[in-house]
């Protein structure tokens, strides 16, 4: 439906956030740190003896998207990351979808938008209460009624974590992971009938909201981004 346009500025501008859950640092690093050895090797195949800023929190190194997205660019991340600038201080990202790109670079601070609310309104949930988030999935079930029982809730009476599992349920057990709405709003992506989605990737979810720390998420028109 569009391209992606990462605005890479130098700036302080960004608000930090203090909340991060200790418990989940050391397998993140862990991880990040298998992912970031990947990411050096990419920048020095592409661009011999440029290098990335390493230095400033480690721990927040490449989280992945916890929703299937149209248009996503994780498969084409070791061609972008090599081509973003070598450090700054923060990412601007006015096309956020699933994120790939800001997952991909982890960059801590970070302003993020789409003009898409139940998207964002799940990042708000994912950043702010995660195991809130994965709790509601964990009550969701890869059955048809159900899914269309989901499907039909208004998700603006919803809780925000609630609202947040409902999207991403939506996302894993619908056909191909499409996002897509009627002109009411009502989302009437029909039942994927995938035999085992995995539907609550608590370590994902995790792992993506340790990246969303220190990142303001709106819901906004790229032209007033
Ligand atoms: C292909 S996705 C972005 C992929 C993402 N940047 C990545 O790294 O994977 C495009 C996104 O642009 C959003 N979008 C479309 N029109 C928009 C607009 N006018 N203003 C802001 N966001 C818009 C859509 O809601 C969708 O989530």
């Amino acid at each position: 439906m569009c391209s992606v346009h990462p605005f890479l500025r130098s700036t302080g501008a960004c608000k930090s956030r203090k909340s991060v859950r200790p418990a989940y640092i050391g397998h993140v690093v862990k991880r990040r740190l298998q992912n970031l050895g990947e990411l050096v090797n990419s920048a020095q195949l592409v661009s011999p003896g440029r290098q990335l800023d390493l230095s400033p929190d480690i721990s927040r190194r490449a989280a992945r998207p916890f929703l299937k997205w149209a248009g996503g660019k994780h498969k084409l991340l070791s061609q972008l990351i090599p081509r973003c600038p070598a450090s700054f201080t923060c990412y601007y990202e006015p096309f956020l979808g699933g994120g790939a790109l800001f997952f991909g670079l982890s960059p801590g601070q970070a302003v993020l938008s789409d003009a898409n609310d139940e998207l964002i309104t799940a990042f708000q949930a994912v950043r702010d209460r995660p195991d809130d988030v994965i709790n509601y999935l964990r009550r969701h079930r890869n059955q048809k009624a159900h899914f269309l029982q989901v499907r039909r809730r208004d998700p603006h009476t919803m809780d925000g974590a609630a609202r947040a599992a409902r999207l991403v349920f939506l996302n894993r057990t619908c056909y191909n992971g499409l996002y897509r709405v009627n002109r009411g709003g009502q989302f009437n992506t029909p039942f994927g009938r995938y035999k085992r989605p995995n539907i609550c990737n608590a370590a994902t979810i995790h792992e993506a909201s340790v990246a969303l720390q220190g990142t303001t998420i709106s819901t906004l028109d790229f032209r007033t981004a």
